[in-house]
């Protein structure tokens, strides 16, 4: 293992109805509170009534800022700045998935700057400080209630950059499973993705002797497989809601770094760069790229797709090369995937070849594209056309 400093400061409160705490989390009343929202559904299943009387409570004035979009823009960044600073606006409250998670965090620290936000997010300016944040989670994918990334989209140039500050770790995060009962059906799969290739994306380190969080990552997959379809056959049940709420924090909060390299995230990237242009799912990206990235680093060395393939997904190794069974896990994580209804190839998304050159430079926006293998621009061609 590496030495590592294990610091995850977001006060997680996890259970059926937690959202009665939310006066105490605030810490005082009558605070400004800027309330963050989507498109609406915190309407339709009754969160944002829970939320406001709450507000309420705490004796707070409450401000909103809603119509925060998937793959959040910049543009609406900037209107939430707006309103922090005409109102003097004391603390954020995000009310939904990643995507108004994100969008909070850069209006937290867009708040506190007198420049373009663009300037923090491709760190062209230092981010020195930031407004406190909490959030009520309704959408189990992306761990941004206990992490600190952000990834927001800016469509004048087209450029989807992920993000981070210690700054702007949530100070506490509601997940309430029953918030999570009215995702839909697509919605709860790219959740699913999203999470476990966030668990695959940590477990292809480099460093050694790392049981511990290589059998975590193993148990957190091959519960997130038995729980998929059992939860995609009853949307509405609390238990396979709870699962897949502590799955999607956990694959995500820090905890599968302790102690490794961090993780080869390369699937992350290039899906950020379709996004920018396609403004695909994000998690609809990662079912299409991921299995491409698996075939992609087991043709130079299988060892790792191999110990996925067989502590994950059960494939025998009997009379095998390690590359066919390698081969096998990758097929395997496309099956299931295919299984609950994610798109397996770019075609789906009616994409074809004709931006893969600007895929490919928008993919090296940051240098530096995977750990476990380091990818160049042919290699990312390589899993482009895997992906068609
Ligand atoms: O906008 P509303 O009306 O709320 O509808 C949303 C949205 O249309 C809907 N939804 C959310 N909760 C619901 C619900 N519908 C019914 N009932 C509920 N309870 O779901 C749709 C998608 O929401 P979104 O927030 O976009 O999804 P997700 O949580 O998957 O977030 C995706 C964004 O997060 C980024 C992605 O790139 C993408 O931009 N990521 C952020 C990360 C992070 N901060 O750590 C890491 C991830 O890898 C990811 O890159
Ligand atoms: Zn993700």
């Amino acid at each position: 293992m590496n030495t590592f400093l294990q610091n995850n400061p977001t006060r997680l409160l996890f259970g059926e109805g937690q959202i009665q705490k939310l006066p105490e989390e605030l810490g005082q009343k009558g605070l400004k509170v800027l309330v963050v929202y989507g498109g609406g559904s915190i309407k339709r299943n009754g969160v944002y009534n829970d939320v406001i009387r709450e507000l309420k409570n705490a004796e707070a004035s409450v401000f909103e800022l809603s119509g925060v979009e998937p793959n959040p823009r910049l543009s609406t960044v900037q209107r939430g700045i707006d309103i922090c600073k005409s109102e003097g606006i004391d603390f954020l409250l995000a009310v939904g998935g990643g995507s108004v998670i994100d969008c909070t965090k850069a209006i937290a620290v867009g708040a506190k700057y007198d420049g373009n936000p663009w300037d923090l997010i491709t760190q062209q300016a230092p981010i020195e400080s930031a407004l406190p944040i909490g959030t009520v989670l309704t959408l189990a994918a992306t761990g941004s209630e206990m992490n600190p990334v952000s990834v927001i989209t800016n469509w004048v140039t087209k450029d989807k950059l992920g993000w981070e500050s210690p700054l702007v770790f949530p100070t506490f995060s509601i997940l309430d499973p029953t918030y999570t009962y009215s995702v839909p059906r697509n919605q709860t799969v790219y959740g699913i993705v999203d999470s476990m290739s966030h668990a695959l994306e940590h477990y292809f380190h480099r460093t050694e002797n790392t049981p511990v969080i290589d059998g975590f990552i193993e148990s957190i997959l091959r519960t997130a497989i038995d729980n998929g379809p059992k939860l995609l056959n009853q949307l509405d049940s609390y238990k396979y809601r709870e699962t897949m709420m502590y799955i999607s924090t956990t694959a995500f909060n820090g905890t599968l770094m302790n102690g490794t390299d961090g993780g080869d995230w390369a699937t992350h990237r290039i899906e950020h760069a379709i996004s920018a242009i396609y403004d695909i799912p994000h998690g609809g990206g990662l079912a299409i790229l991921f299995p491409n990235w698996l075939e992609h680093v087991l043709e130079e060395d299988p060892s790792r797709v191999k110990q996925l393939a067989t502590n994950v997904f059960g494939i025998e190794e009997e009379g095998k090369s390690d590359k066919e069974v390698a081969r096998e896990g990758a097929k395997a994580l496309r099956d299931f995937w295919n299984s609950l209804g994610a798109p397996s190839r770019l075609a789906d998304y009616n994409i074809d070849d004709k931006q893969f050159d600007s895929i490919t430079v928008k993919t090296f926006i940051k240098p530096g594209v995977g750990t476990y293998k380091e990818l160049d621009a042919e290699s990312v061609m390589d899993i482009l056309k895997r992906s068609l």
